[in-house]
């Protein structure tokens, strides 16, 4: 993963574009947003570092911040959900993440940072949807092995709540990682790869 380049005086606390999510189901509706900023707002919103403040984010729950055009979720996942994470590695198209689909310093068991915090580009690595969070354990719709992950209804891909795929499924890749760093405990910055000044 390439290096991203730090510019301090355009970076942008987009507070304004966070949702936060606790159980099932979300929407992609950051577009509108950003395509109603005036052009300058928009160029800067676009390729900026995003500053997300993770301090009101429950175990469980998950947020979404704008970065480069993309959603990408932070989540905040649970005991359990880490646990869980180790017992699907047979089910997994790439359970070590050997594909690059993530920066060198996520490339550990959880594809993370830390390991409670998960923060993963929200677009599916097959045709491009966003899949939605599915966090709830066994619904009839998942099946009775499903233990908490991502969902694309395009056309059936299933990830874990590390973003890794399940075997299986349209989607090839695990779904990508970008470059961040914590600021703090509970300040993240997404587009600027941990190291970086
Ligand atoms: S775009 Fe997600 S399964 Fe096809």
């Amino acid at each position: 993963m390439s290096k991203e380049g730090v510019d301090k005086g355009r970076r942008r606390v987009l507070t304004a574009l966070t949702t936060v999510v606790g159980g099932v189901g979300t929407a992609y509706a950051l577009a509108p947003f950003i395509l109603s900023m005036q052009p300058s707002a928009r160029a800067q919103a676009a390729g900026a570092p995003v500053e997300a403040d993770v301090s009101k984010l429950e175990a469980g729950q998950m947020m979404t911040v704008e970065w480069r055009g993309k959603p990408v979720w932070i989540v905040r996942r649970t005991e359990q959900n880490l646990k869980d994470l180790s017992s699907l590695e047979g089910e997994l198209l790439d359970p070590a993440s050997d594909a690059t689909q993530q920066p060198e310093y996520c490339k550990n068991a959880g594809r993370s940072i830390k390991p409670d915090y998960a923060v993963i580009v929200g677009i599916c690595t097959h045709l491009g949807c966003s899949p939605t969070y599915r966090p709830d354990i066994a619904p009839a719709d998942l099946g009775a092995d499903w233990k908490g992950g991502f969902f694309c209804p395009c056309h059936g891909s299933k990830f874990d709540l590390a973003g890794r795929v399940y075997k299986g499924v349209p989607a090839p890749k695990n779904l990508e990682v970008p470059p961040y760093k914590f600021l703090a405990d509970t300040r993240i910055l997404v587009g600027v790869d941990e190291g970086a000044a």
